[in-house]
């Protein structure tokens, strides 16, 4: 069936209406994307015989994807923000540019301009019981030459996987900082442990994930933007080591490269030095950004994201 009705001239004829192909006016690229798209779609629902409340079912779906603005969690779990880095990865190895650290995605739950603070900054405001974690390193460049006043931009879950704005039982801004680095390009932190995201358990990403038998946690981590004038801006995380999920992402944001040692601290010498009278847990992680070239596309992704309110 799907070699003769598709290729049919009323379904021809259809598919360049519906793509605008026979207007003037519009834009030639969203036609022509709009065009594959559908036209990949009624090659599923022949492929696969798709009955009609098969297909109504997806166009709720869809809806409940928008009622319940979780777009930013089903692209996660279906790979595409991934796709999206290899994408950049593959551009970047054919341009020659070798080292830097990693890229991972950047995920749905960053917030614009968290309070900037200079060299080094606390970043748990609410109390909870947890690890207390810092965490210091160096930004350079891929030849190892440090960058200076570069901002590193870093934001983390709670021990419950919850993040400040999304999760109304934290304060605003909790878990989130921006940190200049000083003169040697240094940055430190002190905050507390995080625990692993996990999809709303009753949203339509998780009932998705479940139709095909997975689950949707994330490993515990921490995210960062680094950037500086005249370097390529980094987006990427760490994973805490000993996570359970820390090879079973279901964003597949893990890379080997960016789940650094963490160190249990429990040296009295230590932990006075630190202001603390329990044992902590220590990261070092230094990032290393490659300089701007007009070589590959920006890596200054534009994308909507939720206001600070
Ligand atoms: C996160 O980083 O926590 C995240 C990433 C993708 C989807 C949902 C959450
Ligand atoms: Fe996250």
């Amino acid at each position: 069936m799907l070699d003769t009705l598709l290729k049919t001239s009323p379904i021809a004829d259809l598919m360049s209406k519906l793509a605008g192909l026979d207007q003037p006016g519009g834009d030639p690229r969203t036609k022509q994307i709009v065009q594959r798209i559908v036209g990949d779609l009624f090659q599923t629902i022949e492929e696969f015989d798709v009955t009609p409340a098969e297909f109504w079912s997806a166009v709720s779906y869809i809806s409940e994807v928008g009622q319940t603005n979780e777009g930013g969690l089903l692209v996660a779990g279906l790979g595409f923000e991934h796709f999206l880095d290899l994408r950049f990865d593959e551009k970047e190895r054919l341009a020659g540019l070798e080292g830097g650290t990693p890229r991972t995605i950047e995920g749905p739950l960053w917030i614009a301009d968290a309070p900037l603070e200079k060299g080094s900054a606390r970043l748990d405001q609410d109390p909870e019981p947890a690890d207390v974690l810092l965490m210091h390193g160096q930004v350079r460049d891929v030849d190892g030459t440090p960058v200076p006043h570069a901002v590193v931009d870093v934001w983390h879950a709670n021990t419950k996987g919850g993040y400040s704005f999304f999760d109304r039982s934290q304060s605003p801004w909790n878990l989130r900082r921006q940190i200049e680095t000083d003169a040697e390009g240094k940055y430190k932190f002190r905050t507390i442990l995080p625990a692993g995201y996990g999809v709303p358990p009753d949203g339509p990403t998780n009932k998705l994930l479940k139709a095909l038998g997975r689950h949707g946690n994330r490993p515990a981590h921490i995210h960062f933007f680094v950037s500086a004038p005249g370097y390529r801006k980094l987006t990427t995380q760490i994973n805490i080591a000993g996570d359970e999920y820390l090879h079973d992402d279901f964003a597949f944001a893990t890379r080997d490269e960016l789940i650094p040692g963490v160190t249990r601290n429990e040296n009295p010498d230590a932990m006075r030095d630190a202001g603390l009278n329990s044992p902590f847990v220590e990261i070092e992680f230094d990032f290393a950004l490659h300089h701007e070239t007009d070589k590959v596309p920006d890596t200054v992704v534009i994308r909507a994201h939720a206001p600070a309110a």
